[in-house]
C-alpha cells in the first residue's frame, strides 16, 4: 500500500548530510538502495540523485516504526524522518555521508516495488540490452545520473555565455523541408496534404541563415537534429546541437574566437582546465598528411610519412604500382617491436583490410636484425631513405600502406595510428587535446554520384583568394570552414556563409544542380537573399559529444536519457512500431507487401 506524503516536507537531499548536521532533525526521501536486518536494528541506504544516506531503525527505541521497516525491500520509495547522529566507530569512508546516519522515528512507504529485473548498483552486471529496456531503472545509478547532471551544467554555461554575448535563443521548426547535411532524412507524412512529407531537420542550417536575413543578428539554439545514418559510438539518430549563427562576420576567426571562448569556459568550469593562448589552427591538408585524418588526435605521435617519391621506382612491384596513381606511406610504431607478437602484427594487417587495402607491409627492427620480407627488393639507398624518413631504429615496427587510391592509404594509416595508440596505451587518456582544422576543401568528387559534392554544405563560402579556382580547378578551392576537434573527435563545425545570391547560384551550378532542382529544393532560401543579407557565419557543436568529452565516456548512449541502439530502435518503448490501419488510411499510406516490392 502506498502512503501519502501527508504534508511531509523534505529537509535535506540524501547526499547532503555531514558530521556538522549531527543532532539536527532531517526528512529525506528516496529509493531504498540497500536493506540489512540485524534482528533488533535495521539499516537501509536511501538514495536520491545527490547520493546515499544510511537510515537506522532501532526496535528498542521505536518498535512500531521498526516493524514497518521490516517490510522494506530494495527500490521501495520512502520518506524517513529522524535525528542525525554520528556513526561512531562505524564510519564508511567510501560515502561522503559516511560519518553520520539518521535514527528514524518516522517512516512513510510512498511506493512499494517489485524485484527489479537487475540489481541497481554501480558495478552493474546486467547486459546493456536489459538495462536499456528498463532505462528508467538504469538511470537510477549515479554513473548515469552524473552524466545528465553534467549535461545540464554544460547547457547552462553555454546558454549564459551566449546570452551574455548577445545571442538570442530562438526555436526553429521540426516539421520542415529537407536540409542539406548529407544524411538521409526522417520523413513525416502529412495528413492534410496526402502524398506530401515534412522532413525532420538534420540541422537548423537554413532557418538560422534566414534568421540572419531577418535581422536577428545573433542566434543560438540547443537544437534537436535528426539524421538517418549508420550509427557509431559517437552518433545517434537524434542528437542535440549547440547551434549558433552571427551577422557581420567575414573572417572564420570571428566565429572561431567566440566559439573557442565558450568551449574554454565549459572545460574550465567542468574539468578545471586552464588555457593559455589560442587553440592550434591546423590546415586540412596538413592534418591529412601528418595524421591521416581531418579530426586528428595529436595526443600521440605516430605521424604518417610519405614514401611515394622514395619507392616509386623501386623493385617491389606492389609499391611501384601503387605509386603510379596513388601513394605509399608509412608509420613508425616506435618501440612497439618489443611488445608486438607476430599475431599482433597480423591484427594490424586485418585492420587495414577493413579499409579495403590488400594488407600492410611491415619492417620489424629486431635486435637480431630487420624482418621485412620486401626489403630484398629494395636497394640499400632506398632502405636508408626509408629509415631516415621514418626514423626507424631498433625496437620499432614500420607499417607500410600502398594503394593506387591515395585516400585509402591515408585513411587506413590514420585509423591504424589510433588503433595502436589505444591498444598499447601510448598516451595519457586524462589529457585534453583541442585544435581547429581549417582550410577544408570546398568540394570533393563523389564517384557514386559522378559529380562534385560540398565537403561542408552548399552555403559555405570559398576563400576569396580561391574564387578563381572555382572555374579552373574547383577541387583545389578551399572553403571558409572550420571544425573544432577535441581528443580526435569532431566536436563542432561551421563556416562563413555565402551571402551573395550570384555566388550562391554559381555554387549550386558547380554542384551540378539544375535551375529546376534549385528552385524546388531551395527556392525560398535563394529568394531570401535578394532582399538584403548581412554577411554571416556560424557553427554547431554536438552537445552529446561535448558531454562525452567532459565526462570522459566513450559511449554516446551514456549521455542521453533515452538513447537508441545501433539499429535506431528504442528497446524501452519498442519504437519504431507498426501503427493502426486507421492511422495509415488517414495519411493515405499503404504499406507494400513483399509481392508489391517485386
Ligand atoms: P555538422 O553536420 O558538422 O554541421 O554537425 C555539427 C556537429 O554535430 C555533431 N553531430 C552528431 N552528434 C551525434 N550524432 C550524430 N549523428 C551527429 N552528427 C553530427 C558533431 C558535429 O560536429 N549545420 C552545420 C553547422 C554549421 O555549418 O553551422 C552542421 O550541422 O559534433
Amino acid at each position: 500500500m502506498s502512503e501519502l506524503l501527508n504534508g511531509a516536507k523534505r529537509t535535506h537531499m540524501c547526499g547532503q548530510l555531514r558530521a556538522g548536521d549531527e543532532g539536527k532533525r532531517a526528512v529525506v526521501m528516496g529509493f531504498v538502495a540497500k536493506y540489512r536486518n540485524l534482528g533488533n536494528l535495521i539499516f537501509i541506504d536511501v538514495r536520491d540523485r545527490t547520493g546515499i544516506v544510511q537510515v537506522a531503525f532501532d526496535s528498542a527505541q521505536h518498535e512500531d516504526i521498526f516493524a514497518k521497516a521490516e517490510s522494506l525491500r530494495n527500490e521501495y520509495v520512502v520518506c524517513c524522518e529522524g535525528v542525525v547522529r554520528s556513526r561512531g566507530g562505524n564510519i564508511n569512508k567510501n560515502l561522503p555521508t559516511g560519518e553520520i546516519e539518521i535514527l528514524a522515528d518516522n517512516l512513510k512507504i510512498l511506493s512499494e516495488a517489485e524485484v527489479a529485473p537487475f540489481v541497481i548498483c554501480e558495478d552493474v552486471k546486467a547486459a546493456e540490452t536489459l538495462r536499456l529496456k528498463y532505462r528508467y531503472l538504469d538511470l537510477r545509478r549515479a554513473y548515469l545520473q552524473q552524466k545528465l547532471i553534467m549535461r545540464d551544467k554544460i547547457t547552462r554555461i553555454v546558454r549564459n555565455y551566449l546570452s551574455d554575448n548577445g545571442f538570442l535563443e530562438i526555436e526553429t521548426p521540426f516539421l520542415g523541408k529537407s536540409t542539406p547535411e548529407g544524411a538521409r532524412d526522417y520523413l513525416v507524412p502529412s495528413r492534410v496534404h496526402p502524398g506530401e512529407f515534412y522532413a525532420l531537420p538534420q540541422s537548423p542550417q537554413l532557418y538560422k541563415q534566414l534568421l540572419m536575413i531577418a535581422g536577428m543578428d545573433r542566434y543560438y539554439q540547443v537544437a534537436r537534429c535528426f539524421r538517418d545514418e549508420d550509427l557509431r559510438a559517437n552518433r545517434q539518430p537524434e542528437f542535440t546541437q549547440i547551434d549558433m549563427e552571427m551577422s557581420y562576420v567575414e573572417d572564420s576567426e570571428d566565429v572561431m574566437e567566440i566559439a573557442e571562448e565558450m568551449i574554454k569556459k565549459v572545460f574550465s568550469e567542468c574539468c578545471g582546465l586552464k588555457f593559455e593562448g589560442k587553440f592550434r589552427r591546423i590546415p586540412y591538408a596538413e592534418a591529412m598528411a601528418r595524421w591521416g585524418s581531418d579530426k586528428p588526435d595529436t595526443r600521440f605521435d605516430l605521424e604518417l610519412k610519405d614514401l611515394t617519391q622514395v619507392v616509386k621506382d623501386c623493385g617491389f612491384s606492389v609499391f611501384a604500382a601503387a605509386c603510379e596513381k596513388g601513394a605509399v606511406r608509412a608509420i613508425n610504431a616506435k618501440g612497439l617491436g618489443k611488445v608486438m607478437t607476430r599475431k599482433d602484427i597480423d591484427a594490424c594487417t586485418d585492420f587495414a583490410k577493413g579499409y579495403g587495402l590488400g594488407g600492410l607491409a611491415f619492417a620489424n627492427y629486431k635486435k637480431e636484425g630487420v624482418t621485412a620480407s620486401f626489403y630484398k627488393f629494395l636497394t640499400p639507398e632506398t632502405i636508408a631513405r626509408i629509415e631516415e624518413i621514418t626514423g626507424a631504429e631498433e625496437g620499432d615496427v614500420i607499417f607500410f600502406a600502398a594503394s593506387e587510391k591515395g585516400q585509402l592509404v591515408t585513411d587506413c594509416l590514420g585509423g591504424l595510428r589510433c588503433y595502436l595508440a589505444d591498444k598499447y596505451n601510448l598516451y595519457d587518456k586524462s589529457k585534453f587535446d583541442f585544435l581547429w582544422v581549417v582550410d577544408f576543401p570546398m568540394f570533393e568528387y563523389s564517384e557514386e554520384e559522378g559529380r562534385l559534392v560540398a565537403v561542408h554544405h552548399p552555403f559555405t563560402s570559398v576563400k576569396s583568394a580561391d574564387i578563381p579556382l572555382l572555374d579552373t580547378n574547383p577541387l583545389a578551392a578551399r572553403a571558409n570552414a572550420y571544425d573544432l576537434v577535441i581528443n580526435g573527435q569532431e566536436a563542432g563545425g561551421g563556416s562563413i556563409r555565402i551571402h551573395d545570391p550570384n555566388m550562391q547560384q554559381k555554387m549550386f551550378e558547380k554542384l551540378g544542380m539544375s535551375d529546376e532542382d534549385i528552385k524546388t529544393r531551395f527556392g525560398f532560401f535563394v529568394d531570401a537573399f535578394k532582399y538584403g543579407a548581412p554577411p554571416h557565419g556560424g557553427l554547431a557543436f554536438g552537445l552529446d559529444r561535448l558531454v562525452m568529452l567532459v565526462t570522459g565516456c566513450d559511449n554516446i548512449k551514456d549521455v542521453i536519457a533515452f538513447p537508441k541502439i545501433q539499429n535506431a530502435s528504442c528497446l524501452m518503448t519498442g519504437a519504431p512500431a507498426q501503427v493502426d490501419d486507421k492511422q495509415l488510411t488517414e495519411l493515405s499510406i499503404r504499406i507494400s507487401d513483399e509481392n508489391d516490392k517485386k
